[in-house]
């Protein structure tokens, strides 16, 4: 079957280099989305990051593992560890005050009759030598205390749907993140809206203005100490966007314009090359040319009725 942008774009692979090898192989363990292209830019990222800059990876939200272990890959060129948090038995329970219908608890459990998550992850990490970079931390995150973690973070990927999940790893994550540390927080356009609102929450409560740029499609990355400036300007939710993270990616702008060669000048992805092209700040112009991703997110769960397994 051949889609239309912006769903063919999920299901592109060919990235190039070591890292285009890297996701490749552990592309089988990696949840999609954020898999492909916001974990391209954020491996991308922090290959950038960590030769000048301190501190440990965490991330909040593993599942199969894929993520984690495509992070270890470059925290063990550099002497670092990646704290890998997870419950390894799915979603806690949503708070319909706060995400909106979407997740269920237990999402992402094992499924029945197979191995358990965290003995595969496990697995994983000693079969890719990383068994001494990546640390499986199994708990909620709410319960997590102090002395689990790392003093400093250069890192932290927030990748756990609901409000309540996001809004403690929040309050783990950041104040241990070094000055220009990096936030990646998934799922922040998904329609579920709990992580987007307790960023929300977060942000006005330490009350520190922040920029969110934007990874396709829709994961948002932070970069401490990084304020709104003269050119950013306030969108319609009160936040701040930059697109530049998909302007200076020339691997997405290369697959974008063949996009638009393949489905035509009145398409979406031409929309979206436009707006990029035209403003790094057009919010309004990316959410258009996704407008019919965002509500075919609903689809493939109102046709399964169990809870999604792993
Ligand atoms: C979307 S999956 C993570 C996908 C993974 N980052 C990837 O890129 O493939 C979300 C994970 O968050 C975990 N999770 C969500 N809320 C949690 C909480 N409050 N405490 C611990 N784990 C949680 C779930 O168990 C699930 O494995």
């Amino acid at each position: 079957m051949i889609y239309d942008f912006p769903i063919s774009f999920m299901f592109h692979r060919q990235f190039p280099g070591d890292l285009g090898r890297r996701m490749a192989s552990a592309a089988p363990l990696c949840l999609q989305p954020p898999f492909p292209w916001a974990t391209w830019r954020q491996l991308n990222v922090l290959t950038d990051l960590l030769p000048g800059q301190e501190g440990q990876i965490a991330e909040f939200g593993v599942a199969k593992g894929g993520m984690s272990i495509l992070l270890g890959q470059i925290a063990q060129e550099h002497d670092r560890r990646v704290y890998a948090c997870d419950s390894f038995a799915g979603l806690p329970e949503p708070d319909p005050t706060r995400d909106n219908p979407y997740f269920e608890a237990g999402f992402y459990a094992a499924a029945e009759g197979s191995q358990l998550l965290l003995e595969r992850f496990t697995r994983e990490l000693s079969d890719r030598g990383l068994s001494q970079t990546v640390i499986p931390l199994q708990a909620f995150f709410e319960d997590l205390t102090d002395d689990d973690l790392p003093h400093t973070l250069a890192l932290a990927h927030l990748d756990s749907d609901l409000y309540g999940s996001v809004a403690a790893s929040l309050r783990l994550a950041w104040p241990r993140l070094h000055e220009s540390g990096v936030l990646v927080v998934d799922d922040f356009f998904h329609p579920a809206q709990g992580p987007a609102r307790a960023c929300r929450d977060f942000f006005n409560e330490v009350d520190e203005p922040v920029v969110y740029e934007v990874l396709f499609p829709y994961s948002v990355m932070v970069r401490k100490g990084e304020h709104p400036g003269r050119d950013d300007h306030r969108a319609h939710d009160g936040n701040f966007y930059r697109l530049t993270q998909l302007k200076q990616d020339s691997h997405f702008l290369d697959c974008l314009t063949r996009e638009v060669e393949r489905c035509g000048q009145g398409s979406s992805a031409r929309v979206l090359l436009q707006s990029l092209e035209e403003d790094e700040h057009d919010i309004y112009g990316y959410w258009y040319a996704l407008r019919e991703y965002w509500s075919a997110i609903d689809v493939p769960l109102a046709e399964v009725s169990q809870p999604l397994t792993l």
